[in-house]
């Protein structure tokens, strides 16, 4: 089969590759713990669920506007307003299936072939996918443990030249729960001012943070115009496979990518989004709750992790990852996380996964039980003590 030309620039996510193997392995008969995926292991609250079933009997079952539902909208538009502390209407706000629809159609409307992207790396493999897919020139912008895991800001600045059109920024971040603080914020406010730089800005773990306030670059001065803020319900509702996010931009913009949508899914589906109403103004406990075990998670595992010889790992502030040293192990993150599946039955993914600055580490998530978890670094410490 010969596929179009642009099909060769696509990248893809690891983690669903490793998900399949893991799969397989249980098909075998193999008792595998899974650390490989990015999702909440809890169920949607309930009062969500209810509101859907809701909806869909009273009739929330047809198309509706490409943007969102326009109640919805004003929802999510409150809700940023107060959450990153700016002022946001409905006309910034484009709902959208999942975030993932935000990072295509984003770049996609504003990234000419030969431009420039910034990006951090190691990060969410689908901004350098969508990059080169469109044509643009992904540019790598490191993301080193020696810093937490934050930009440099003067090494981001040494990256900008006159084909730079965006910089897209992830905080809490996957793979390494690095955060980024106020004053990086406000270095790359200038460096994208100071250049007419776009920024966009992955925030779904906006409320997956452990320490300090979550800062949103949308609201410091001059960026509401050269912002797009992407969030979505997946991870702090755990509604993954709702497929149910947003982004929220200058109103020209939004049109643009409703657009987009009009041409690709049309809506997102209209009892969903009474749904999404429901998660912004209902209790919050559930979160909180789910929130408060991730914190406990973080810490058995960043110290199960550090109790292992040749592996040492920061404690993250954020996201529900860890992004653990592997390099005094002496095997490589592909052939460490290969064997760790193989041998130990515990599904990881190499750090490289998330981009060459990723080699020398392991992503795992903590998405699982405490036991599990304990089961888990068990199985990880006996392999490498044999
Ligand atoms: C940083 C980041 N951005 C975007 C997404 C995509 O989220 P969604 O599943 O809502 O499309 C993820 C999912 O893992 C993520 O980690």
């Amino acid at each position: 089969m010969i596929l179009a030309k642009r099909m060769s620039n696509l990248g893809t996510e690891t983690a669903f590759e490793v998900l399949a193997r893991a799969k397989q392995l249980e098909a075998e008969g193999r008792n595998i713990i899974h650390l490989e995926i990015g999702e909440p292991d809890f169920d949607t609250p309930r009062h969500i669920i209810e509101a859907a079933y809701q909806a869909m009997k009273e009739g929330w079952t047809h198309y509706g506007p490409s943007a969102g539902d326009p109640e919805f909208r004003a929802a999510i538009a409150e809700h940023i307003s107060k959450s990153r502390g700016c002022s946001v209407s409905a006309e910034n706000v484009v709902v959208v299936p999942g975030a993932k629809p935000i990072i295509y159609w984003g770049i996609t409307a504003l990234v000419d072939p030969g431009d420039e992207v910034i990006y951090p790396n190691p990060g969410f493999p689908i901004y350098e996918s969508m990059i080169n897919f469109v044509g643009g020139k992904a540019v790598p912008a490191p993301l080193r443990e020696a810093n937490e895991f934050r930009f440099d800001v003067q090494e981001l600045a040494s990256l900008v030249t006159p084909k730079t059109k965006m910089i897209i920024i992830n905080s809490p971040q996957n793979p390494t729960g690095g955060v980024l603080s106020r004053e990086d914020l406000e270095a790359i406010a200038k460096l994208a001012i100071d250049n007419d730089i776009w920024v966009m800005s992955d925030e779904p773990y906006e409320q997956i943070l452990y320490e300090g306030e979550h800062y949103s670059i949308l609201a410091l001065e001059g960026m509401a115009e050269r912002t797009i803020l992407l969030d979505c319900f997946s991870k702090s509702f755990a509604m993954t496979g709702w497929r149910l996010g947003y982004g929220v931009m200058p109103a020209e913009l939004a049109a643009a990518i409703a657009k987009l949508q009009t041409n690709c899914t049309s809506c997102v589906a209209s009892f969903i989004q009474r749904a999404g109403i429901a998660a912004l103004q209902g209790p919050k406990d559930a979160t909180r709750a789910m929130v408060a075990e991730f914190k406990r998670r973080r810490d058995v595992i960043v110290d199960g992790l550090n109790d292992i010889p040749g592996i040492s790992c920061l404690r993250p502030r954020g996201a529900f990852y860890v992004f653990p040293n592997i390099t005094q192990t002496g095997y490589s993150s592909r052939e460490l996380a290969t064997k760790i599946l193989e041998e130990a039955n515990v599904a990881v993914l190499s750090g490289t996964a998330f981009g060459e600055y990723g080699d020398g580490y392991l992503r795992l998530s903590y998405a699982n039980s405490v036991e599990n978890i304990q089961e888990a670094l068990r199985r990880i410490k006996e392999l490498l003590t044999q």
